[in-house]
């Protein structure tokens, strides 16, 4: 069993510890756990550029590898190895850590589970080419994660989307969660240690996150004794409401209904839309149908308005020069 620890805050502090904590946990539950520790706050992680040379390449019959060359790489390849995670990002702005999106952008959308596998059925089809045996089908094995959020603010509202953007790592790769807990309060460096209550939580999230898998998926209970959470399914208090009694997960993307019970607030999501959450194979794959589809839809439209929309581009691209004109 391979757990690895990934922090994104600054060397031996917050989000340090407490990974590291949970490391121990995991490693008291399972003596010969290999366990790898990276703190990435040194390490040059740059941002995706939108090119699309990875699904290119994957679309050409060639891996979807990042054309970015950088220590991207490095920790792309332990997670991909890693059986278990412990994830841990400080919040800056409300949100984790810039550095953490990066890698979250680059990672994510290439080990898309339904996108590489509606790729690898259109080479069994001969449709695209390439050996749909030849891609390292290890990349979709199991594997369960925690995340932790860290922030300094003594009140939840301003780490408010810190464990939410944690959870953007792992879902397309369908990541089993088993916790995403948030340490606010932990503005001074060794602060965590002043609380051993959270340092036994801590223990706790990594020998489940270990002990989870060896269970089968659907015996795992989500861990958290902050609270289960308003989505069944991602565990957020995040909803969007638009007036109306339906409300979306903004981490899922299910609707629930929301209803007044008392001095409470009931919100109801149904079966079949936990079963198509974003971090389900049935959910991401409405995603890749729909991104499927964009060239049908765009594709007449623009050659349809090819004139009119190079003339316009042209508003754009000159943009320096007509401005002050
Ligand atoms: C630029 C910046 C922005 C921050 N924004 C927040 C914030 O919005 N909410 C919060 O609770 N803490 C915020 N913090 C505090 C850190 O989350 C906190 O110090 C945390 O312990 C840092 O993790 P580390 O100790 O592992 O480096 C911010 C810190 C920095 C440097």
């Amino acid at each position: 069993m391979k757990i690895l620890g990934l922090s994104f805050g600054k060397k031996n502090a917050n989000c340090d510890i407490l990974c590291k904590e949970a490391l121990y946990g995991a490693k008291e539950a399972f003596p010969d756990a290999e366990i790898t520790f990276i703190n990435t706050q040194r390490l040059h992680i740059d941002r995706c550029i939108g090119c699309g040379a990875c699904s290119g390449a994957l679309e050409h019959g060639k891996d979807n590898d990042c054309i970015i060359k950088d220590d991207f790489q490095m920790v792309e390849n332990q997670v991909r190895e890693a059986d278990a995670l412990i994830v841990a990002a400080p919040v800056y702005v409300l949100q984790p850590v810039g550095q953490y999106k990066n890698f979250v952008d680059r990672f994510g959308c290439r080990h898309d589970v339904s996108a590489i596998n509606w790729v690898l059925d259109k080479r069994r089809t001969g449709e695209m080419p390439g050996d749909p045996d030849a891609f390292p089908l290890e990349r979709f094995k199991r594997r369960t994660v925690s995340y932790i959020s860290v922030g300094g603010a003594t009140t939840e509202d301003w780490t408010s989307m810190g464990t939410a953007g944690l959870h953007l790592l792992g879902f397309p790769v369908m990541m089993q969660v088993v916790s995403n807990y948030n340490a606010n309060s932990m503005g001074t460096v060794g602060n965590p240690y002043l609380d051993q209550d959270l340092i036994d939580t801590m223990h706790e999230i990594g020998k489940r996150t270990a002990q989870a898998l060896e269970m089968d998926p659907k015996d795992v209970e989500y861990y958290n004794p902050k609270g289960q959470g308003t989505c069944p399914v991602c565990h957020q208090n995040l909803l969007m409401v638009d007036g109306t009694t339906t409300v979306t997960c903004p981490i899922c993307g299910i609707h629930g209904t929301i209803s007044i019970d008392g001095d409470k607030l009931r919100v109801e999501f149904s079966e079949a839309q936990k079963a198509r959450a974003r971090g389900t194979f049935a959910g991401l794959r409405e995603h890749t149908t729909e991104i499927q589809g964009f060239g049908a839809i765009c594709g007449p439209k623009i050659m349809a308005n090819k004139e009119f929309l190079d003339e316009q581009m042209k508003r754009i691209k000159n943009f320096d020069e007509l401005i002050n004109a």
